[in-house]
């Protein structure tokens, strides 16, 4: 069996900070109601002169420059997004802002599952021998598909990118992982087309395309991750044949303070070995765990050998962990 290793990692969000202050102009809420229900402070938000493609490529240099490649090494670039500059796929974008000539590029949806489920695909092409240099962003600027009226919802997203760059390795460092969806649940969460039906010829019609803002049963979000996520990473834990006490950093999707202290708790796992950065950043959706990952990284908390295990949950609905050693 071909063996796997994350050989480095990079992030970046845009300049501009909102913070909890700020949004009681636009709805009726207040920073005590969202840092006691959700534990964001402030969130940050790509202006229109940004893209979802120059925040990936941004991170992206940062993992390439950590691994010690060029980007004319890499042999493929995978781009978890719910939004993309153009909805035929930015990870092409990104190649080209890179200079990636030699990698094939495409975009993968999964919501905020997206950098697990990208993970994972990855690493089945290197497993397989196929590639041996491979690099995965998790970006998503949802700020441009909330409804800015919708207190609800609109509180709780901000924009970012995280990278890594995954390479065949003699050490596996892979160690287990674990995939899942319930399309039954899709309503719970939703960025939908929203049709609107024109005559194209009489007796023909087709529907323009446009997009509704994001809706959410916050309460069913709620409890399905703190049921389904200490499930999947049990199971990923089981697969890599390790028990949850040699876990070393607890690396969940930031979705919600709550969510995170509550899974950590049904795992038993002790809240110095949780990494947070909700505070800052809101729920980035693909983005949260590649951004929270370098963060902790980069502050020297995750060292070399740490297991971490990382688990994404959100739309589809589809959740997702995945055990691997630093
Ligand atoms: N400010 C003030 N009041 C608010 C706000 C707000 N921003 N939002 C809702 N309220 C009100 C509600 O209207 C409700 O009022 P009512 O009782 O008069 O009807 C009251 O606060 C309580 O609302 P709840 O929805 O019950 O609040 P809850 O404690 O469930 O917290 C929250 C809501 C934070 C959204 C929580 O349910 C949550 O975090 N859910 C999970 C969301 C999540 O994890 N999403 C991840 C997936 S994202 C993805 O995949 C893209």
């Amino acid at each position: 069996k071909l063996g796997i290793a994350i050989t480095g990692s990079g992030s970046a969000v845009p300049d501009t900070s909102l913070d909890n202050q700020a949004l009681t102009a636009l709805v009726e809420t207040s920073d005590d109601w969202i840092t006691t229900r959700t534990g964001i402070r402030q969130r940050r938000l790509a202006l229109p002169a940004e893209s979802l493609s120059s925040l990936a490529t941004a991170a992206s240099h940062q993992a390439i420059a950590a691994a010690g490649i060029k980007a004319t090494d890499l042999d493929l670039i995978l781009l978890a997004t719910s939004t993309p500059d153009d909805l035929f796929g930015s990870a092409c974008q990104v190649q080209a802002q890179l200079g990636a000539t030699k990698a094939v590029a495409f975009d993968l949806t999964a919501a905020c599952s997206g950098f697990v489920f990208g993970l994972v695909t990855a690493a089945q092409y290197i497993r397989t021998g196929v590639y041996q240099n491979v690099l995965l962003i998790g970006a998503d600027i949802l700020s441009r598909w909330v409804d800015w009226q919708d207190r609800r919802t609109c509180v709780l997203f901000g924009d970012g990118a995280g990278a890594v760059v995954l390479q065949a390795s003699k050490s596996d460092r892979l160690l287990g992982f674990a995939l899942k969806s319930d399309g039954s649940q899709n309503h719970h969460l939703n960025l939908a087309y929203a049709p609107s039906s024109q005559e194209l010829v009489p007796g023909i019609h087709v529907t323009k395309g446009t997009y509704q803002p994001i809706s959410m049963n916050g309460k069913e979000v709620y409890r399905f991750a703190i049921q389904k996520v200490p499930e999947i990473i049990d199971k990923a834990l089981f697969q890599a044949n390790l028990s949850v006490d040699k876990v070393d950093w607890l690396l969940l999707h930031q979705a919600n303070q709550r969510i995170i202290e509550a899974v950590a708790q049904r795992l038993d796992i002790p809240q110095h070995k949780v990494i947070s950065n909700l505070a800052s950043y809101g729920n980035t959706s693909a983005a949260s765990i590649p951004l929270a990952l370098d963060e902790a990284v980069r502050q020297g908390k995750v060292q070399p050998n740490d297991i971490i295990a990382a688990s994404g949950f959100g739309a589809g609905l589809t959740w997702g962990a995945a055990i691997f050693q630093w």
